[in-house]
């Protein structure tokens, strides 16, 4: 099975390097191969550790010249139109090509239309690496295919959910967000962490998903941490209660904003970059809890697609 790669920066070498030491040990991955790496500098032929781009290309190009079967896109989203990823799955999938995905933005943006080329050809997407990284949740979701949805909550976005435990803790807002940037959990510019647009974008999958609607980003309204104080959280911290951003979504509301948890709350223990995601279906209340970020773990989502794509169970 020939893999093209797109991205290579810290999900993608973490995933090259996770492929390798697990084809060792499981023979279904054995007969996987890296034929090129694309990032914006250019194409590798091959799969080489070291990122050395051979030629300048467009990834459509770069689809032409390395004819995968499957596509693993680890590269930054673009929340604008999604580009040049969508034009890409776009090709791929009209083709046949199963795409992987850590990229939340083409989903997020166009979940509906590319799950149509997808089933029209034949093809797969796995993106289990888009929420929660390899928490299964999407993953989850695949074993329950007749288990019908009415309401998701969680704790998507590491970042807030840090910078609002250490305000509980005491901190303020800005000493809490420079410690997360001093640890790597936020970003150098974490705007689109604290407005909430990406427990929005993951949310958006997620609906699209496991409540079988057709929303894009944007469709509905998502509020932050920015306008919390550390007056505010003493507060609710002396009413035994915790602030917490809640992504929510039933058959009528969709949203993402802060909401005060009591103690018989179980997302009221999450705490740290920790993510949780309660799904109620018709029979179940289930909730998982796990890391929500880092390089490896994301790795893990997209082996993980991989595998069940080679199993058949994508
Ligand atoms: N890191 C995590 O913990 C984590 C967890 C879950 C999901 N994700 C998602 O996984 C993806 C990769 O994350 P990362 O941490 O590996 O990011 P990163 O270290 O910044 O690497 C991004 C890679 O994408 C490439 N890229 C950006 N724009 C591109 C374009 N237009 N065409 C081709 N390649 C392009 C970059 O190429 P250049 O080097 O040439 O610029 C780079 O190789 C992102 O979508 C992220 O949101 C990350």
């Amino acid at each position: 099975m020939r893999l093209l790669l797109i991205g290579y920066g810290n999900v993608g070498r973490a995933f090259r390097k996770l492929l390798k030491e697990k084809s060792e040990k499981y023979p279904i991955l054995q007969n996987i191969k890296i034929e090129g790496i694309i990032t914006r500098r250019g194409l590798m032929i091959g799969d080489k550790e070291n990122f050395n781009p051979d030629k300048k290309t467009t990834i459509l190009e770069a689809i032409d010249e390395i004819q995968p079967d499957v596509i693993v896109d680890m590269s930054s989203p673009n929340y604008k139109d999604g580009e040049p990823s969508v034009s890409a799955y776009v090709k791929a999938l009209s083709n046949g090509i199963h795409i992987i995905t850590t990229n939340k933005a083409p989903l997020a943006l166009k979940f509906r239309e590319l799950m149509e080329i997808a089933e029209s050809k034949g093809a797969k997407i796995g993106f289990q690496g888009t929420v929660m990284s390899g928490t299964p949740s999407i993953n989850l979701f695949r074993v329950q295919p007749v288990a019908e949805v009415f309401r998701i909550r969680g704790i998507l976005n590491g970042t807030t959910n840090y910078i609002l435990s250490r305000m509980y803790e005491g901190l303020s807002f800005e000493e809490a967000l420079n410690e997360a940037k001093e640890k790597g959990y936020a970003e150098e510019d974490p705007t689109l962490d604290l407005n909430g647009f990406d427990a929005a974008a993951k949310l958006t999958i997620l609906v699209n998903f496991m409540m079988n609607r057709s929303i894009r980003l944007g469709d509905f309204k998502f509020k932050g941490i920015e306008g919390i104080n550390s007056d505010e959280i003493r507060r609710i911290k002396s009413e035994g209660k915790k602030i917490k951003l809640i992504a929510y979504a039933d058959n009528y509301t969709i949203e993402v904003s802060p909401k005060v948890l009591s103690s018989q709350d179980p997302l009221f223990y999450i705490d740290g970059v920790e993510n949780a995601l309660e799904i109620e279906n018709e029979i179940q209340r289930i909730i998982i809890r796990g890391p929500g970020a880092g390089p490896i773990n994301a790795a893990y989502g997209a082996l993980t697609d991989l595998v069940l794509l080679l199993k058949g169970c994508l």
